[in-house]
């Protein structure tokens, strides 16, 4: 069963400044609610609520946003505003849902996850970059069902486009069925020509707890950074199952400015 669900956040968010010099992406809205909401929204209907944030002490107004019921209690004193109760209400829920944990020098994607590693409780667990938002079908949802048929660990992808593989994980396959395959390797952010397909690693994935002894022994990857892509590359090579699920949603890429300003305009025309 996945319940636990790990979601990093102590990103410095350099490719939405001047914006995220003051708020961190994460609570920037989108269609009037921030994007770690849609993140958390995703879980909980994938049946997954228990959350671990890893946040920085630079981002503590993350944890202020869920931790604020005193600010709302005296609103409500004063003003029985139906919406404001309610909203109280969901912030609440979630409150009681979230742990977090600190990393707070940027290190990269795998250091994030091994801050983890003592609050995970089952064997496996999910995992979403809150970057990476998508709409439509629930796609935690997805990679549960896949996680129950292969046992195994399940990561989301899709094709793009070619010139851009060097922004991504990309994947190399083996069997592919219709809407999944089997992982034969990974590699962080190939040149085009390494570029082993276009099927890119998009951030959600069902990572068993093997991974925290594989970060462990990872040296600094790319850029200096302990990159969650490279431990997974060590386990499949060790013969760990990697599926990926090549998910029916739309993906929103929140992460840039310009794909922040489309996924906002994708979520409203959707909405109407
Ligand atoms: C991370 C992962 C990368 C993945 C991407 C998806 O990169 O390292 O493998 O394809 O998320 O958004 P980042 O966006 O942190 O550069």
């Amino acid at each position: 069963m996945i319940k636990q669900a790990i979601i990093p956040l102590a990103g410095l968010g350099t490719r939405m400044l001047p914006l995220t010099s003051v708020m961190p992406k994460e609570l920037m809205p989108i269609n009037g609610k921030p994007n770690l909401e849609y993140i958390l929204e995703e879980c909980l209907d994938a049946g997954v609520n228990e959350f671990i944030f890893i946040i920085s002490k630079n981002k503590l107004s993350i944890k202020k946003y869920f931790y604020n019921d005193n600010f709302y209690k005296k609103i409500i004193k004063k003003k029985k505003d139906k919406r404001i109760i309610q909203e109280y209400k969901k912030i609440k829920k979630y409150k009681k849902m979230i742990k977090f944990v600190y990393q707070n020098t940027p290190k990269g994607t795998g250091d994030a996850v091994l801050k983890c590693q003592k609050l995970i409780k089952n064997k496996f667990f999910l995992m979403l970059l809150p970057d990476d938002l998508i709409i439509k079908q629930n796609c935690s949802k997805e990679m549960i069902k896949l996680h129950k048929i292969t046992k195994g660990s399940v990561i989301a992808t899709k094709r793009v486009e070619r010139k851009t593989v060097s922004r991504w994980g990309i994947l190399s396959l083996k069997n592919k069925k219709k809407s999944y395959f089997q992982i034969k390797d990974v590699i962080e952010k190939p040149s085009i020509k390494k570029a082993p397909s276009n099927f890119a690693i998009i951030g959600r994935y069902i990572l068993s707890s093997k991974i925290f002894g594989e970060i462990k022994r990872l040296k600094p990857g790319q850029g200096g950074e302990i990159h969650i892509t490279d431990a997974i590359k060590n386990l499949i090579h060790k013969n760990n199952n990697f599926y990926a699920n090549i998910f029916k949603g739309k993906y929103l890429d929140c992460g840039t400015l310009r794909g922040y300003i489309d996924s906002g305009a994708q979520i409203y025309k959707g909405r109407k």
